[in-house]
């Protein structure tokens, strides 16, 4: 971490500029880009650069009638990013999907960045490939955590709690220790993952995958992010977690807490985002064929549509906005519809926070995804739905698509 005084001073230097720009603009302006190319011009010219791109970056919005603090990325032009970290290196454990994009946003970020990966393993080869090098920017798990001093556990969820018996010594005071889920440490009742005492302890939780978290940083945008802090003991904490949010790519950081981050994230993806849609699409599918619809008027009516014409309206502009493009007949009917799914789905939803809060959903992914044939059952369980007929009918469907590349 780099020094008080330098970062007082650093900081101060900043204000003056943030003043100055803000005065000189009504608007923040979003930062450029932290890509390949805006590292290697702004490590040369990292101060001059600062001065372009400060703006003042916190916001409270307004959400619907609730005020909420957002930060943002052009609170941290690279130059005071670089000066934050510059006596620190960010020691990402586990390069799966998040390690991958977080670890080369960062490192394009001009931040000093190794990986610690089992040695040998699918993650190591994929190391190399992405240009980290053993015995440079590439160690043994152990060795990593050791020559690091913000630990980012980027392991999958069961494995955090698998390791945690062998890397826990190695946390010793003086690191920082982040997480990019709340899962492992607010159900450590199930994980036994119990951070030390005194080390900060923080959470920058990408809302998407780490795949998107490298496409948007690389297309010069951010991905939204969630920050967060467990444990505080130098009273730097919160700050830290919003540096390293933008460190590893996010435009937009949303403050939270750890329970709230992970009671969230299961819920959302067993729900609507994930295991919701996948039932109602099926139950939706199943009415139509028993009632002798083809495979693709049923494939069409449910899935189609929904991805290919209405969801994207809905994300492009709302709920009304989707309706106000559909025919009057449509709208009628799906509003006085509406109501009648919610009341129907709103015990299930219940039913599901509850076995989020409880832990159930925990134990059960712990006791899943910590099994020795974890990948072959999954495999297993999604060769099962590729087989279902409206998967299968939807691949045809999909290869009349204009831009219908074979797959
Ligand atoms: N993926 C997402 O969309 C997403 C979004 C937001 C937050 N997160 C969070 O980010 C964290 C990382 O998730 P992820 O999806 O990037 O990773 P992941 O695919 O779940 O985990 C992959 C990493 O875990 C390692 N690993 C697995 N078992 C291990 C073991 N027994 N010992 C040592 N290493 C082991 C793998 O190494 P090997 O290759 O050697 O097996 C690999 O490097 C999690 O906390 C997750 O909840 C994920």
């Amino acid at each position: 971490m780099a020094s008080l005084a330098s970062r007082s001073a650093f900081r101060a230097a900043s204000r003056r500029t943030v003043f100055n720009a803000s005065k000189a603009a009504s608007k923040p302006s979003q930062a450029p880009a932290f890509s390949h190319l805006a590292r290697a011009t702004a490590c040369k010219s990292a101060q001059r650069s600062a001065v372009q791109m400060s703006s003042r970056g916190i916001k409270t919005l307004d959400f619907a009638g609730t005020k909420e603090v957002v930060y943002e990325r052009s609170d941290w032009p690279l130059a005071k990013l670089q000066d934050y970290f510059k006596n620190d290196t960010l020691a990402l454990i586990g390069y799966g999907s998040q390690g991958h994009g977080q670890g080369l946003n960062a490192r394009d970020n001009g931040l000093n960045v190794i990986v610690g990966v089992r040695k040998d393993g699918e993650s190591w080869r994929q190391a190399q490939e992405d240009g980290w090098v053993p015995g440079e920017t590439l160690f043994p798990i152990e060795e990593a955590i050791d020559r690091g001093t913000i630990i980012m556990n980027l392991l999958s969820d069961a494995s955090q709690s698998q390791t945690w018996p062998k890397l826990a010594p190695l946390i010793t005071k003086g690191k920082t220790l982040y997480f990019s889920h709340g899962f492992s440490v607010v159900y450590k009742e199930d994980t036994k993952v119990i951070p030390p005492t005194d080390v900060d302890v923080i959470l920058v939780a990408p809302k998407g995958s780490g795949r998107t978290v490298r496409t948007l940083f690389k297309e010069g945008r951010g991905i939204n992010s969630s920050i967060a802090v467990w444990q505080d003991v130098t009273g730097n904490a919160k700050e830290k977690a919003i540096a390293l949010g933008v460190a590893v790519g996010s435009g937009y950081l949303y403050e939270t807490t750890f329970e709230k981050e992970v009671y969230s994230d299961l819920y959302g993806e067993r729900g609507v985002l994930m295991g919701g849609i996948q039932g109602m699409f099926l139950a939706q599918y199943a009415v139509l064929r028993k009632n002798g619809h083809s495979p693709s008027e049923a494939f069409n009516e449910t899935v189609e549509e929904a991805t290919q014409s209405l969801f994207p309206l809905i994300g492009a502009k709302g709920m009304d906005y989707m309706y106000n493009a559909c025919s009057t007949t449509a709208r009628r009917g799906a509003l006085d519809w509406a109501p009648i799914f919610e009341k129907a789905n709103l015990p299930v939803f219940e039913k599901l926070y509850e076995s989020v809060k409880n832990g159930t959903e925990t134990r059960k992914s712990l006791e899943y995804n910590g099994r020795s044939t974890y990948r072959e059952d999954l495999a297993k369980e999604l060769a099962e739905i590729n087989d279902q007929e409206i998967w299968r009918a939807g691949k045809t469907v999909r290869s009349l698509r204009p831009d219908y590349k074979p797959e």
